[in-house]
């Protein structure tokens, strides 16, 4: 049984795609794509079936890292489905906790930035919907932290030291 991730932000054509393709991209690096897989979700519906914004698809390329995905509303049911969900600030937090009807599945959900072990790292992936590519670079970057401390940590977890 693999182990499931699903990426989770607002609008689900910004930050989460974009952590999806990063972290999908460290798992083949670290030939973990067999061990778990990766989708991600919005907490709202507002852009459902969209291609990411051009500035994840642009900066995601620039990287090496192709985006494939379609925006789609996290539903009750991937509360069950999937082992980890890790959301980019405290209003997915909340939205995604409201979201989720079995109250026993919220220990699933966690900040993603929890993961970045620089110091003094930012406590949320601060949504750059309005903002410019400049803070997709930089969003870019803070995901790039954050899943491949999420590896890492899994990585030691799991070796038969
Ligand atoms: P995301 O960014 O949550 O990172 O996908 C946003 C995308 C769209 C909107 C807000 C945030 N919006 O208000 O439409």
């Amino acid at each position: 049984m693999k182990t499931k991730v699903l990426m989770v932000c607002l609008g689900n054509i910004c930050r989460s795609p974009l952590a999806e393709g990063i972290f999908q991209s460290l798992l083949i690096k670290n030939k973990l794509e067999h061990s778990i897989e990766v989708d991600s979700a919005g907490t709202s519906s507002f852009h459902i079936g969209k291609t990411p914004d051009l500035r994840s698809i642009t900066i995601a390329k620039d990287n090496g890292i192709i985006l494939n995905h379609r925006a789609r509303q996290i539903l009750d049911e991937d509360f069950v489905l999937f082992d980890h969900i890790l959301v980019m600030d405290k209003s997915n937090l909340i939205n995604a906790s409201e979201i989720c009807s079995q109250k026993i599945y919220e220990t699933k959900i966690q900040l993603i930035t929890k993961f970045d072990t620089r110091l003094n790292s930012p406590l949320e992936v601060i949504d750059p919907y309005w903002g410019s590519s400049k803070d997709f670079e930089q969003i870019f970057d803070q995901l790039h932290h954050c899943c491949d401390g999420w590896i890492k940590k899994y990585l030691e977890a799991h070796s038969n030291k």
